[in-house]
């Protein structure tokens, strides 16, 4: 796992824009996996940019998502759906929809959901390049603290941690889900490439007790150190004193 920190939120959202897009050029069949929440928008927005400037071709690139709220319609004003749609697919009219997916949180049976999304990853995949958020508590996906290392795509509970964190998106913290269908740890472990975003000094802890080494349940991210290319992104707030 390594390091690095490039001084500012715009370098390390650059950055990771620059790789997906670097991807998309290699291979334009290439599978992407995607990631929501805060931290996230600005590499959109970059990408978005990014895919302008270079007309890439996109009606091959396939896309899953880590995760979607259980609870709220897919066309919820903060579903991930939505918000995936606003600030990239809906950018370019290339992009074919049966090649985007997240997991669908508004179906009745939401375990069958939960394995069809992990079986069509195997499908369709390996996800080329894996980009993950990391929550203040350590989570990666919605996979929160004392998840099994083997845990593949299921219903997971919110933690009140995550669920006060992203209040800040709804009108009210009894409006957040408590619910969401994650893509599981070892679900994430199988892309190919993993790179980790992480900016602003909420994050230092997080990263932090990341640093230290210790591979634990207690903090999902750290099982990252068990697969072979994963990079983690900071900026100068988020990246710990050594
Ligand atoms: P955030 O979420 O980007 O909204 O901080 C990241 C995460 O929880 O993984």
């Amino acid at each position: 796992m390594r390091f690095i920190n490039l001084g500012t939120k715009e370098e390390a959202c650059h950055y990771v824009a620059n790789e997906l897009l670097k991807q998309m050029i290699s291979d334009h069949q290439s599978v992407l996996g995607l990631a929501t929440g805060g931290t996230m928008k600005d590499v959109y927005a970059r990408l978005v940019e990014l895919i302008q400037m270079n007309q890439l071709d996109l009606s091959e690139i396939k896309t899953f998502n880590l995760d979607e709220y259980i609870g709220i319609d897919s066309d919820h004003p903060e579903s991930y759906n939505t918000y995936m749609h606003q600030v990239l697919f809906d950018h370019f009219s290339s992009w074919n929809e049966e090649h985007i997916h997240l997991p669908n949180g508004s179906v009745e049976q939401l375990d069958v959901e939960a394995e069809r999304y992990e079986a069509l990853i195997d499908e369709q995949g390996p996800i080329d390049v894996q980009i993950l958020g990391i929550g203040e508590n350590g989570h990666i996906g919605f996979n929160e603290p004392g998840t099994s290392f083997n845990s593949l795509t299921s219903v997971v509970n919110l933690t009140e941690s995550t669920i006060e964190a992203n209040s800040r998106y709804f009108d009210d913290v009894n409006e957040v889900p408590k619910q969401a269908i994650s893509m599981g740890i070892k679900s994430i472990l199988k892309a190919k490439r993993i790179i980790l975003l992480a900016y602003g000094p909420k994050k230092k802890e997080a990263v932090q007790q990341l640093l230290s080494g210790e591979i634990t349940t207690q903090l999902p991210a750290s099982v990252l150190y068990n697969h072979p290319s994963v990079e983690v992104i900071l900026d100068a707030d988020a990246y710990p004193n050594q």
